[in-house]
């Protein structure tokens, strides 16, 4: 009998990209086999986000396409997973008649059960309540040569204006030994890079009480032999302890960079976000990464456009980047999010003003991140290469322990290998390079 067939499509972060991995991890033992193409599929999965609003517009103009494919083969099993399935529940089925399932994140090793049923014709099934977590992962990865692990499921903070709380859960961190087997067996299978993935990775292992925290874990994986860089993301400033940044310093392994997320150069606009922290202690963190870190790359995420930002904060939050001279800025309007409490705060932005904003932000930030990576050109970098270059198959794509991306003339059998580039131009989004050669 042909293989059932599955079309997974995926919105969102890095969380979720990886989440779509378990899930396919979980499809190929049923017998499951990617598709591209919706028409062809048996079952297909929109893996969905919620963070800002255009995000689950998206997903819903996709149900409607899948609708039209659902009447010509009623067989088809259509289901919604991730954030969107978490924060809109059951008004899926009431917009969409044609989704048979909806489960979130920490539902996701039901799927077997959950598709079982959707077979046996049950329809409007609903898996979205919190489960006990730590069950086995068997990620089905992309790619060979990095790897994303997830450490932690959840976030404990309440940034007023964030749904993640709301739509992942509780925080809870994996034992930290399943982790190191993880790790071990990527490993084994020729991963060079691992990036552990959590909301706030730097809270690790506050939730279990077993007492060791994000350093400790990075210490242990720093000894898995053939695993060459470490990355993680997202960081909390708040949680980003002395001890952390001695573990970034000393370990070799854990690369130079680092995503802190500022969100705003203003405390007033900081305090109503519900940060824990405020600009100076923003900066003096920083500071002292930089003291500990020399050539540490950072990036961060901007919001502007929060209710009750005035133009002084605005300015604020400008003079933040001019001072910090981040790498790289992720800057969003802020959207209102349902069950968030910035959601009723008053003095909401106008969208023209948010969108002045942003591209003020962006500009500004486009020539910062320019002119901090000039400093790279005729220099040597260390280079991952991960495959051939997206543009031109002729030429391979690698990244800097900086998280740069770089281009150049090489074999493939370099992929999976660290070699030394020599940085000859420098573009707006990546570097050109040329190989130093050993004999
Ligand atoms: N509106 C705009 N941006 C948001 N983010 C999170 N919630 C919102 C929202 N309601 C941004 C934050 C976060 C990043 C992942 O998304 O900057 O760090
Ligand atoms: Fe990721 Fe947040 Fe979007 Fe969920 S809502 S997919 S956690 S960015």
């Amino acid at each position: 009998m042909e293989k059932p067939k599955v079309y997974l499509k995926t919105f969102g972060c890095q969380m979720n990209e990886h989440d779509s991995e378990r899930i396919m991890g979980i499809l190929s033992k049923l017998g499951y086999r990617n598709t591209e193409r919706p028409e062809e599929a048996d079952l297909t999965l929109l893996n969905t986000c919620s963070i800002r609003e255009n995000a689950d517009q998206k997903a819903y103009s996709d149900l409607g396409r899948i609708e039209k494919i659902k009447k010509d083969k009623p067989s088809l099993i259509v289901g919604v997973a991730g954030c969107m399935a978490k924060q809109e529940g059951n008004r899926i089925f009431q917009r969409s008649p044609s989704v048979d399932l909806i489960f979130n994140s920490k539902n996701i090793w039901r799927l077997p059960l959950l598709l079982e049923s959707a077979r046996k014709g049950i329809k409007r099934i609903s898996a979205l309540e919190d489960t006990p977590y730590s069950q086995p992962y068997d990620a089905r990865r992309l790619g060979r040569v990095k790897a994303w692990v997830s450490i932690m499921e959840g976030c404990d903070k309440s940034c007023t204006y964030c749904v993640v709380p709301y739509t992942r859960g509780r925080e809870i961190s994996r034992p930290l030994q399943e982790v190191v087997d993880e790790v071990n067996r990527l490993s084994e299978d020729g991963f060079k890079e691992i990036t552990l993935l959590g909301q706030n990775v730097n809270s690790y292992g506050k939730s279990g009480g077993e007492g060791y925290d994000f350093a400790d874990l990075l210490t242990q994986l720093n000894d898995v032999g053939g695993i060459e860089r470490i990355r993680f993301i997202t960081s909390h400033p708040w949680d980003l302890s002395g001890k952390l940044i001695d573990a970034m310093a000393s370990l070799d392994k854990v690369c130079e960079h680092l995503h802190l997320p500022l969100q705003s150069g203003s405390d007033q606009v900081l305090d109503q976000m519900g940060r824990d922290y405020t600009f100076a202690e923003y900066e003096e963190k920083i500071d002292l990464l930089r003291k500990k870190i020399p050539n540490l790359s950072l990036t961060t995420d901007i919001i502007v456009g929060f209710p009750g930002e005035e133009e002084v904060d605005f300015h604020k939050t400008i003079t933040a980047l001019k001072k910090i001279q981040f790498d790289g800025v992720f800057g969003f309007k802020y959207s209102h999010r349902p069950n968030t409490p910035a959601l009723r705060m008053p003095d909401q932005i106008p969208e023209v003003m948010k969108k002045q904003r942003l591209q003020e932000v962006l500009s500004i930030q486009k020539e910062i991140t320019q002119t901090v990576n000039q400093g790279y050109l005729n220099r040597v970098q260390e280079v991952l290469v991960e495959g051939p270059s997206r543009l031109n198959a002729e030429r391979l794509c690698g990244r800097t322990r900086t998280n740069k991306v770089i281009n150049f003339k090489g074999d493939l059998n370099l992929v999976g290998t660290l070699s030394d580039i020599l940085i000859t131009q420098v573009k707006s989004y990546s570097f050109e390079g040329e190989p130093v050669v050993q004999i």
